[in-house]
């Protein structure tokens, strides 16, 4: 071989590696420097996931938004004493305390094991987090991709149009999950998160009482389901009130959510749309009729996700404290 191909070849390899910037994210990433770090976190998730019905969906969504703004690198995390942090934007303030208190809680069980001391990322701990809190609840289990590092940066403005609207329809939805590499079946898949956990009745008072700004209710809505959250989200009520966002089994991870969306009982728009979506549709029915397929789905999904722009190798640090950096 000649010296311009030897070159080319080693560029092409290069470029390989670094367009794949999971390529450092590994399983037994703390085999060595923490290798109870798996243990530590469950027990910790665990004894948290007892206290609060609140720390599983809490932790599971604090993942999603945490990777879809900046990547998986707990940026989401970080406080600010001026409230300019991710966490201050408006699409974040309902992220229930639980979920920041979980990763906080099991990143001092960690610290406090001499040997992993400053060895584990607050990303990989939450990555950890909503692996345990899933299967908690009756959802799959799986093995977690580590060796994320911690951010640095952490801005209210980086929020904008990152996260998903619950009014928001397939086509923007599609596009969005698409600019992190995430197809329509790992959007389907995503979406069934929504079989536990809560929202706040302010996000579906519009499809209830006002749908497109009339007095009527949104015909994607089963008349008895509307009728119920109307019952329990009452017009103007106090904004502290929530609904649970699987209406047949709100507390166990599971495919209710797809066989509710069949119903017409999807609590936003943005769920109700993947069953009106006749693409979506087909996969919506099929996690609907076989959990095996729902649940395989999801656990890929869940680790697409947890790619979305890691920090690795000496980029990032490892912070002694989840909510502030080094
Ligand atoms: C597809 C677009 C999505 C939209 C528009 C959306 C929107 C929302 C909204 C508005 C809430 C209610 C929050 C509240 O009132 O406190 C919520 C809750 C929740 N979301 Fe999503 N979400 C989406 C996707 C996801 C994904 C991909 C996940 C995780 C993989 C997820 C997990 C959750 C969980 C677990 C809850 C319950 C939170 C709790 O009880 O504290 N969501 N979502
Ligand atoms: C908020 O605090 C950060 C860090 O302390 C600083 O960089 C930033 O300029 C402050 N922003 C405002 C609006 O005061
Ligand atoms: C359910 O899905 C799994 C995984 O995709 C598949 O192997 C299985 O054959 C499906 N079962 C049925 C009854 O279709």
């Amino acid at each position: 071989m000649n010296v311009p191909t030897l070159l080319s070849l080693c560029f092409l390899f290069l470029l390989t590696i670094s367009s794949t910037s999971h390529a450092q994210l590994s399983k037994d990433y703390y085999k060595n420097s923490c290798p109870n770090v798996e243990s530590i976190v469950r027990t910790a998730v665990e004894r948290k996931v007892q206290l609060s019905i609140a720390t599983a969906p809490g932790t599971l969504r604090l993942f999603f938004h945490d990777c879809f703004v900046r990547g998986c690198d707990a940026s989401v995390m970080l406080f600010s004493w001026n409230s300019t942090a991710e966490k201050d934007n408006s699409d974040d303030l309902s992220l229930a305390g639980d979920g920041f208190d979980t990763v906080i809680k099991a990143k001092e069980a960690v610290e406090r094991v001499p040997g992993c001391r400053q060895k584990v990322s607050c990303a990989d701990i939450l990555a950890l987090a909503a692996r345990d809190v899933v299967r908690l609840k009756g959802g799959p289990s799986y093995e977690v991709e580590l060796g994320r590092r911690d951010g640095r940066i952490s801005t209210k403005a980086s929020v904008r149009h990152q996260l998903p609207h619950p009014e928001f329809r397939v086509k923007k939805l599609k596009s969005m999950f698409a600019s992190h590499g995430l197809s329509l079946t790992d959007l389907v898949a995503l979406s069934g998160a929504h079989t536990i956990g809560f929202a706040h009745c302010s996000f579906i008072d519009k499809r209830v009482y006002s749908f497109k700004s009339k007095t009527r209710i949104d015909p994607t809505l089963n008349l008895q389901y509307a009728k119920e959250l109307k019952r329990q989200c009452p017009e103007n009520v106090d904004p502290r009130i929530v609904v649970g966002m699987d209406p047949s089994s709100p507390q166990k991870f599971d495919n209710e959510y797809y066989k509710n969306l069949q119903q017409g009982k999807g609590l936003f728009t943005s769920d109700q749309t993947l069953f009106t979506d006749k693409k979506a549709r087909v996969i919506v029915n099929q996690f609907a009729s076989n959990n095996t397929a729902f649940q395989e789905a999801f656990v890929n999904a869940m680790t697409k996700l947890g790619r979305i722009g890691v920090l690795t190798g000496n980029r990032g640090e490892i912070r002694r404290n989840c909510a502030f950096v080094n």
